[in-house]
Parts: C-alpha cells; sequence; structure tokens
C-alpha cells in the first residue's frame, strides 16, 4: 500500500484503470458538439486530469483551445451556500462550443454555475467531463454529459486532488485510511 506523508493511502483508480477512461471519454467526447472548441478546466484540483484529458482530445483530431477558470464555493451549514469566480477566463464564449472539465461532481452546485455562467455569455452548447461522479451527494439538478468513474461516497485524493492541500501529484486517486506504522 503507499504510503505518502505518513499516511497510508488505499488505490481507488489506478492510473492505468484512469488512462483508459480518458481515451472512451474523449472519443465521447469528440462525437458531440465541438464546433470551435473551447475546453475549460475549472481549478484547482481539475489540472491533471484536464491535462491527461485534453490530450486524449488531440489523439482523436481535435484541436481545442484551452482556458482556466478558478471557482471558489463560500457558506457552509445552515447558511446560504454560493459559488464565486476567484479568477476568471480571458476568451469571449460566445457561439462556441465548451467543455467544462472538473474533478468531482458532487453537489453539483460549482457547475451549475459554470454552466449558466456559460450560457449567459453566449455560449452555443456547454458540456461537462468529470472524473468522478459522487451521486448520492448531489443538491442540485444537474449531470455531467462524460463521467470517468462512478465514485462511493468517499473523500478521495491524488490525480489533482487535495486534503489540505496536499496529495495532489498522486498519480492515482486514493482514499486515505490511516497513519503508517513508524518502525523506528
Ligand atoms: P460541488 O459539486 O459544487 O459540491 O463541488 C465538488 C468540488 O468539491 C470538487 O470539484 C472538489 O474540488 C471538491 N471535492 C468534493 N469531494 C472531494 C473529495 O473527495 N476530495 C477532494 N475534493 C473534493
Ligand atoms: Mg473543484
Amino acid at each position: 500500500m503507499p504510503v505518502v506523508r505518513g499516511k497510508i493511502i488505499e488505490p481507488l483508480y489506478t492510473a492505468e484503470q484512469i488512462a483508459v477512461r480518458n481515451k472512451a471519454l474523449a472519443l465521447q467526447i469528440a462525437s458531440g458538439p465541438t464546433n470551435d472548441l473551447l475546453v475549460i478546466a475549472i481549478l484547482k484540483g481539475s489540472f491533471i486530469f484536464a491535462a491527461d484529458l485534453i490530450r486524449a482530445l488531440h489523439d482523436t483530431g481535435l484541436a481545442p483551445e484551452v482556458e482556466f477558470i478558478t471557482l471558489s464555493s463560500y457558506g457552509t451549514g445552515t447558511v446560504s451556500q454560493g459559488v464565486r469566480i476567484v479568477k476568471d477566463i480571458d476568451s469571449d464564449v460566445h457561439g462556441r462550443d465548451v467543455l467544462l472539465i472538473d474533478d468531482i461532481l458532487e453537489s453539483g452546485r460549482t457547475l451549475k454555475f459554470a454552466k449558466e455562467l456559460l450560457f449567459e455569455r453566449g455560449a452555443r452548447h456547454v458540456s461537462i467531463a468529470v472524473l468522478l461522479d459522487k451521486k448520492v451527494k448531489r443538491k442540485e439538478e444537474l449531470e455531467a454529459d462524460h463521467v470517468g468513474f462512478e465514485c462511493p461516497d468517499y473523500f478521495v485524493v491524488g490525480y489533482g486532488m487535495d486534503v489540505a492541500y496536499a496529495f495532489r501529484e498522486l498519480p492515482f486517486v486514493g482514499v486515505v485510511t490511516g497513519d503508517a506504522l513508524n518502525d523506528a
């Protein structure tokens, strides 16, 4: 079992499994609307998934432009929850087909906010690709068009995803299961 920063990380989806899914997702995406395609990665968690997926898109013959948007959720518990733009894209989306990429679809608030924002700005078509879908956590009526894996309700790390800024560098998706025994 991999040990990182003294924690045991149990792999949930290996690098090999993820690579297979990325190829399949790219083929699905290529068969949909891709006119003047703009791919927008939602930072920070999606950065590795987006990097691999856009190269898989290239392998299908697509030549998308790539942008980044940083979104942040605010409010917890009983306070009404919302999403705000921390750093916006620079491109004009008017009349374009847009693919939003995120790491996890959970409540759906982040992606609902992003999708509505792009339609308000005149995008012609907006589709959504996520690596993981945690359906049981959904609070909004929103589904992704392209899903890597249906994910159980675990807190996952790796492949871009963090807990307290750690573990983004792992090449696989895993779950922190405990502390490694110290044999010193
Ligand atoms: P939501 O769909 O608006 O609830 O947003 C889901 C976002 O929460 C994801 O894009 C992640 O940034 C973060 N997130 C949710 N679950 C996890 C997890 O298990 N590990 C790491 N980040 C998570
Ligand atoms: Mg995120």
